[in-house]
């Protein structure tokens, strides 16, 4: 079995984010998003695994390079432009041959990792498995119709959705697949559409089975679910406290802190996750925050956001909520006169004041 993961699309709904960087390197609780990809493929024993990257893209590879630290071979495809899930799955076939693989989409998260789905897949015997989720928004996603237990058949974000169970970003496949990825044409938008190759194998009666997820699951298009995918992941983390916290400052509920951070006359209320060398002064951080190593945050409060590394927060009178800060970002209180709003926003910030 190997696995094949995505790193690659446009991430438009996460400008300005991706603007500057690929959106499978934005941590969620501090971890690597397509580090928790790699750690489910190696948890279900894969130790080949391709990862799929956009043209010329040199951050993913630098950042998990041949895989040794997750105990995998990774091999880096390029794919040409974004043409869609099945394209992807088409320019893989050289990787996979005629192995069995699971396909992961690298900007899912869930609980409980991907191990159960494959030994569904082996169980079943069939030549596609898929995972499905019950979500408030079919609409979004790949849906599938359900009938006596079976998969009749798959629908690509269609306005009468058959029923609520989306197709989630994790299919197992043993090699038919290529021949439906290489029979479907693009859609109206342009892209090979894993939906339609799904569709394929149902239609040519191979079989498609499938598993329902019963935890959680986040698909992280948007800056929401990034922070929905945090607050799932901080839900389940263990205590584990690096450093001295002042005698001034209450630490409650679950936190991880990391080495060198200095806590100094503030409030923390877990479940937080906070970095390497990270300061906090006179400050409150609430639930599910997640603060990158070097960030510091003064004088201020935040809860329920994700700060990448090396921010720096001091003397905001607002608590700071729902917020996501990419490296290096300050936020200050003006010194001088006149007191204004000053701003250097790169290309679709977006900022809320009252
Ligand atoms: P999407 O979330 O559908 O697309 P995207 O990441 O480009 O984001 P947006 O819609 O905001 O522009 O992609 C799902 C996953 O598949 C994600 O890991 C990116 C990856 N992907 C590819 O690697 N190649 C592709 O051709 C496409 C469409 C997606």
């Amino acid at each position: 079995m190997k696995a094949l993961i995505t790193a690659g699309g446009d991430g438009t709904r996460l400008r300005p984010i991706t603007h500057t960087q690929n959106k499978h390197l934005i941590p969620i609780a501090n971890k690597l998003m397509l580090a928790y990809a790699l750690d489910y493929a190696s948890d279900a024993g894969i130790i080949e695994a391709g990862i799929i990257i956009n043209s010329g893209d040199t951050s993913i590879a630098e950042a998990f390079g041949n895989g040794d630290s997750f105990g995998m071979k990774i091999e880096y495809i390029e794919q040409s432009a974004p043409l869609g899930l099945g394209h992807v799955v088409k320019i893989a076939e050289p990787f996979i041959g005629s192995d069995p693989f699971v396909f992961y989409l690298g900007d899912n998260i869930l609980v409980g990792g991907i191990k159960k789905f494959i030994d569904d897949f082996i169980g079943h015997g069939s030549n596609c498995h898929l995972v499905l989720s019950q979500v408030p928004d079919p609409n979004r996603f790949g849906v599938a119709d359900v009938q006596d237990g079976k998969i009749i058949g798959i629908e690509e974000k269609p306005d009468h959705p058959k029923s609520d169970l989306a197709v989630t970003g994790i299919y197992v496949y043993d090699s038919h697949i290529f021949e439906a990825v290489n029979n479907i044409k693009p859609s109206a938008r342009g892209e090979l559409e894993i939906s339609d190759a799904h569709q394929y194998l149902l239609e040519k009666g191979y079989s498609v089975s499938y598993s329902e997820i019963t935890g959680w699951w986040k698909d992280t298009g948007k800056p929401s679910d990034l922070l929905e995918a945090n607050r799932l992941v901080l839900d389940n983390i263990k205590d584990e406290r690096k450093s001295k916290i002042d005698s001034a400052s209450t630490v409650s509920g679950r936190v991880v802190i990391g080495s060198g951070a200095k806590i100094i006359n503030s409030n923390i209320r877990g479940p937080v996750i906070i970095g390497e060398n990270v300061t906090i002064e006179g400050a409150y951080v609430g639930p599910y925050s997640a603060i990158g190593d070097g960030c510091a945050i003064i004088n201020s409060e935040i809860e329920y956001s994700i700060l990448m590394n090396d921010c720096s927060i001091s003397n905001i009178s607002r608590r700071i909520e729902a917020s996501l800060l990419g490296s290096d970002v300050e936020l200050l209180r003006s010194k001088s006169k006149p007191v204004t709003h000053r701003f250097i926003l790169g290309d679709q910030s977006r900022v809320e004041i009252d």
